[in-house]
């Protein structure tokens, strides 16, 4: 892998967070009147119980960081690697921007809506997300890269994605968020002295706040069956598949966790994967089959080409131009062919909510 420049200032943090590729995280804006019609008591029980748990706030004190944070930090920096400290920032830079686009979207959805339901729990998810995305901050801030949040909302552009996308999207992203998290905070249970910074310490507590976020989209969807059945099915498949791809690609051509944490990227992704799927059954009736030989050969190879497209486009020109669109054909065709292997199905459990016991 190549060395990309240092993020130096403020303003190279920001230009990254607004960046618009394939793999960086976007900012969503959705059907508001849609939203405020959701009707939840079909699920009300579990609904009821569910915002009981955000009023309870069990990380209301969590995103506070220690005297020691600081001096940590300095001290383990002064070991890491150019690649590291780059790879490392870039990371910062782009979990910061999907937390935020996570705390824009569900406070503009607050907002809009008078449905007391919805507006109750998007408040709660604001205010986690806007926990996660401050702590973070306060990271970047210790490079001198502080990112302008109020600046980022008003200048990145926005996607639009209709409900029923935005529950499939958001909930996949949740969950799979969990899961990052939980394996990254295990391994560095099995290995403390590859904690290169204090924030992994945060991580078990802080994707619990994310695996209930991901249940509440969970409880949104099972509301409305039809979400779950039917034609939608192929549209569950293609998120699955565009979530788990996306991740793949970026953690293969960032190989950083392996550098760093001692994990190798690949086996990584496939416990990601796998703990993922076996939640995503709570909602989803079908997963993707990712330990056939075919799943892993069409991995591998969208990987191969995006590392060809980089090139291309580090090389530009009319002939990088070229390189490019033929990069981006082969990939489709790649995508095409991992959407039409086979896939398991499974019935809805009756019980609705899972618990995060990875
Ligand atoms: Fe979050
Ligand atoms: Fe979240």
């Amino acid at each position: 892998m190549t060395l990309t420049a240092e993020l130096q200032t403020p303003e190279d943090a920001a230009r990254l967070a607004k960046a618009e590729t394939m793999l960086t995280p976007r900012f969503y804006k959705t059907d508001y009147a849609a939203m405020d019609r959701l009707d939840m008591s079909p699920i009300r029980a579990e609904w009821d119980a569910m915002l009981a748990e955000y009023e309870g706030d069990n990380n209301h004190d969590h995103f506070t960081r220690t005297p020691e944070f600081a001096a940590e930090v300095a001290a383990l920096s002064a070991d890491w690697s150019p690649q590291l400290r780059r790879d490392f920032q870039d990371f910062l830079v782009s979990s910061l921007t999907s937390e935020y686009s996570g705390c824009v979207l569900y406070n503009e959805i607050a907002k809009a809506v008078s449905n007391p339901d919805i507006k109750q729990l998007m408040r709660y998810l604001t205010r986690d997300e806007s926990r996660h995305a401050n702590f973070i901050n306060q990271s970047l801030k210790d490079f001198g890269l502080q990112v302008d949040l109020v600046g980022l909302k008003r200048t990145k552009a926005y996607t639009y994605f209709k409900p029923k996308y935005i529950f499939y999207a958001t909930y996949l992203s949740e969950k799979i968020g969990y899961a990052r998290y939980i394996s990254i905070y295990r391994q560095l249970e099995r290995h403390p002295e590859k904690r290169f910074h204090p924030i992994f310490k945060w991580f078990e507590r802080w994707c619990n706040d994310e695996f209930r976020h991901g249940e509440s989209f969970a409880l949104m969807m099972r509301a409305q069956p039809h979400l779950l059945q039917g034609a939608n099915t192929l549209w569950i498949r293609f998120f699955l598949l565009a979530v788990y791809a996306t991740m793949y690609v970026r953690d293969h051509t960032r190989p950083w966790l392996s550098e760093a944490l001692g994990m190798d990227p690949t086996d990584y992704d496939y416990r990601v994967f796998d703990i993922t799927t076996a939640i995503s059954r709570q909602v989803f009736p079908l997963s993707l089959d990712t330990d056939a030989p075919a799943f892993r050969a069409g991995m591998d190879r969208l990987c191969t080409i995006a590392v060809a497209n980089d090139r291309a486009k580090a090389r530009g020109g009319l002939l990088g131009k070229l390189q490019q669109g033929w990069c981006a054909a082969r990939a489709s065709l790649c995508f095409a062919r991992l959407y039409l292997l086979p896939v398991k199905h499974s019935e809805l459990p009756r019980e609705m909510r899972v618990a995060p016991s990875w």
